[in-house]
């Protein structure tokens, strides 16, 4: 394989010191370091910039710009606001639920936790409006076998129809309490193609 990990991840933010001071305080992120110039170093523009790095753990480096010199950041109106998001994975669940409580000790509100079966997450947003995730894994090794089987089928049918595509549908029937309905499904499924479809 080509690549080792993720080196960095760069998002802009508005106020470095309001951006490190949270990624801190919230998530216990270290500031690692900062990079300053007046032009950009790959294209040479002109552009004064502040540029932090803050360890998100084991090597991972959650980067901002603050460029003082563009206008405001807004974000793309036509995304809604859950799709584009960080996620960092915590040590286990009992972790997640002391995070969600912390944070909203200190009044930042969180959505969640969200049973995704392999995970659970929560969800709140930086002071820049970036969505943030934390993440207990609870997948097993035949949940992550079970759905690798199935990706390559999914993509290719979502190409094809751009409708949804329901081989994983499993990992959110506990979530949506549709659990029996998936079951349903399942059942005449079966009768139809005479395949059986696996039901977590
Ligand atoms: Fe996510």
């Amino acid at each position: 394989m080509l690549l080792e990990r993720i080196h960095h991840v760069a998002y802009r933010c508005r106020d470095t010191r309001e951006t490190v001071d949270f990624y801190r305080d919230h998530l216990d992120m270290e500031f690692l370091l900062a990079i300053s110039e007046d032009r950009v170093p790959s294209t040479k523009e002109p552009d004064p910039y502040m540029h932090v790095f803050l360890d998100a753990g084991q090597g991972n480096v959650l980067a901002f710009f603050e460029i003082p010199d563009s206008p405001p950041m807004g974000r793309d109106p036509n995304t809604p606001d859950w799709v584009q998001h960080i996620a960092f994975k915590v040590k286990d669940l009992p972790t997640l639920l002391a995070a969600k409580a912390r944070l909203e000790a200190r009044g930042i509100e969180v959505t969640g936790p969200t049973n995704h079966e392999m995970f659970q997450s929560i969800y709140f947003f930086d002071p820049n409006g970036h969505r943030l995730e934390l993440v207990a894994d609870t997948s097993t090794p035949d949940m992550l076998a079970r759905l690798r089987e199935v990706a390559p089928a999914m993509l290719d049918e979502w190409t094809r129809t751009r409708r949804t595509v329901r081989q994983a549908a499993w990992l959110h029937s506990r979530e949506f309490g549709t659990k029996k309905l998936e079951f349903m499904q399942s059942v005449i499924q079966e009768d139809n193609d005479g395949t059986t479809p696996f039901v977590g």
